[in-house]
């Protein structure tokens, strides 16, 4: 491991959803064995850092986002001796290693939680949670819903009720109260002291409420969105930002290369810069490009205006193209309306699979030449789709009943990875054993044995593209701008000497003048890129013509969850 302070400026790290990415002891559930055993196979592609979902003692009502022990590891992924070696083993190989922490709420089965049921109304126990009586109606106490679907508020056997933003196994904590800030700097320790590299803080933009839980005003257009007004009673609230400052003084404690980075699905970016302004935390995801369409201009605007907000703080940027929460890229833009967030678990017509693939292919070109740092997710680079006819029986996302089974969830982007062989579950488990979500037969050809011995396959471009990111010094951090091009072909130069051109504008392009081809997500012929394709070109900067004007926020990058 490069003993590099900044290391996550640019840093492109790999999303474990632990369940789906590989299991050792052969229960059909991804494991910290898994990982152990597939760390070459990472070193291999070229990732810096991995992030895994969390690992705790977890009843796994939302897929371990439910927390009953934040200071050990469920036995279903192994033990806390399992996950030193594997933080040991990492550092080992030369990578990173990021850990999940779940501070807006705990699991019902959280001794705090357990402990506050017992103790009753008005005890110091309760005091640790929103716990609230209702209206005199016999309503909760105020309209706030769930992200999962219904109410935000369930009704313990005394009367009283406990807010969740999410499932009601997710009571949320109250973070007004001391307890709860010195329980989380204790177990930021607690990790760091193990060696851990950083945390992926969950919700970053929910921790604090308005104390007065007042209703959400119903000219709010979605009462779950986060507003751009600072008067939302729950989401990205200004008082936030000094949790995120003591957090920092922990971090910095044990040096200048432990970090964190935030999941804040903010209103814009000039928000989420607040996040990662120098004395808070490092990095945040940028979820307006992950939400952004295949669109010239949205992507171009979305780029200037994410770096033009972190410049101002003087963070990096980051980019991400999928995550477990989302509906996987290939999918999205495979679909006539390619724009991400919002509802779109729920199917949105027809899927193009084979241009969603050629589009995804381009789009990882764009990512991997933005200045900052990426993320990639599981499965990305074998091109998986989202599976959107997952048999309801095996649904587990609280989204599915939650909703009144109207929307399917999130499973269809959490399915295990196909590995090898032919036939499930492909080498995701020793042995026959089915995995905890069902593989479809068609991955037989997306397997990462199979791609990587066809040199044309996503997992060769992921491979190939990682390689000349790391070795091209115009790449990561450091001096880009945009050169004019036709509508529809966003051209950046990074400087020294490469240009990276997209076409997105339906027909082939012509190439700018370059030196020779780096790399290219399509074959080229004619020397022209043809549609939906990228290309890396080496070019001499003085060729280079004068930089395109910056646009302005994207009409169609507005916020949407899930
Ligand atoms: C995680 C989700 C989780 C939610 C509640 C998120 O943002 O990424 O997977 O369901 O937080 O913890």
């Amino acid at each position: 491991m490069a003993a590099d302070a900044s290391w996550w400026r640019d840093a492109v790290i790999y999303e474990i959803y632990i369940r789906s990415f590989g299991d050792g002891d052969g229960d059909g559930l991804g494991d910290i064995a898994g990982i152990r055993s597939r760390l070459p196979y990472l070193r291999d592609l070229g990732v810096d850092a991995i992030w895994i979902t969390p690992w705790y003692p977890s009843p796994m009502a939302d897929g371990g986002y439910d927390v009953a022990d934040y200071c050990d590891i469920d036995p279903r992924f192994g033990t806390l001796a399992d996950a030193q070696e594997l933080i040991d083993e990492v550092h080992a190989q030369g990578m990173r290693i990021i850990v999940d922490l779940v501070p807006n709420h705990t699991s019902d089965h959280h001794p705090w939680f357990q402990e506050a049921l017992a103790a009753g109304p008005g005890s110091p126990e309760r005091a640790r949670y929103l716990f609230r009586d209702g209206t005199s109606s016999g309503g909760p106490p105020n309209n706030w819903r769930s992200v999962f679907g219904g109410p935000a508020w369930t009704r313990v056997a005394d009367g009283q009720w406990y807010l969740h933003l999410f499932d009601a196994h997710q009571p949320d904590l109250d973070w007004q109260h001391r307890d709860v800030r010195a329980e989380f700097e204790s177990i930021l320790r607690f990790w760091l002291d193990r060696g851990v590299d950083g945390f992926r803080v969950d919700v970053a933009h929910g921790l604090i409420k308005h104390a007065d839980l007042p209703d959400i005003p119903t000219d709010h257009e979605d009462m779950l969105e986060p507003p751009d007004r600072t008067d939302h009673p729950h989401w990205d609230r200004p008082e936030v930002h000094e949790i995120y400052r003591s957090w920092r003084a922990i971090a910095e404690s044990y040096g200048p290369d432990r970090v964190f980075v935030a999941e804040a699905w903010v209103a814009k970016p000039e928000r989420l810069a607040c996040y990662v302004r120098p004395d808070e935390l490092h990095t945040a995801f940028n979820f307006d490009f992950l939400r952004c369409s295949w669109h010239a201009d949205a992507l171009r605007a979305v780029v200037d205006c994410t770096t033009r907000a972190l410049d101002a703080v003087g963070a990096p940027p980051t980019w991400v193209l999928s995550n477990h929460d989302i509906t996987r890229h290939v999918t999205r833009y495979g679909r006539a309306s390619t724009r991400g967030g919002g509802s779109q678990h729920e199917s949105h017509g027809p899927v193009d699979v084979a241009l969603g693939r050629r589009r995804a292919r381009a789009a990882l070109l764009l990512m991997l030449a933005l200045p900052g740092s990426a993320y990639l997710y599981q499965g990305e680079e074998l091109g998986l789709e989202e599976l959107e006819d997952l048999p309801i029986e095996v649904l587990q996302d609280p989204t599915w009943e939650r909703s009144g089974r109207t929307a399917r969830g999130r499973d269809g982007c959490r399915v295990p990875l196909p590995w090898s062989g032919f036939r499930p579950p492909f080498g995701f488990s020793p042995g026959d054993t089915p995995p905890w979500l069902p593989q479809p037969q068609r991955w037989v050809s997306l397997t990462a044995e199979l791609q990587k011995r066809e040199p044309d396959s996503m997992l060769a471009l992921y491979h190939r593209a990682l390689g000349v990111r790391r070795n091209h010094s115009a790449l990561g951090e450091g001096g880009w701008s945009w050169l004019p091009s036709a509508t529809g072909v966003l051209a950046l130069h990074r400087t020294p000497g490469l240009v990276c051109i997209v076409n997105i504008s339906g027909g082939p392009t012509a190439l700018p003048r370059h030196e020779r081809v780096l790399l290219s997500s399509e074959p080229l012929p004619d020397g022209a890129l043809p549609a939906d394709s990228a290309a890396w070109l080496e070019v001499a900067d003085h060729h280079v013509p004068q930089r395109a004007a910056a646009t302005s926020f994207p009409t169609d990058g507005v916020p949407g969850r899930w």
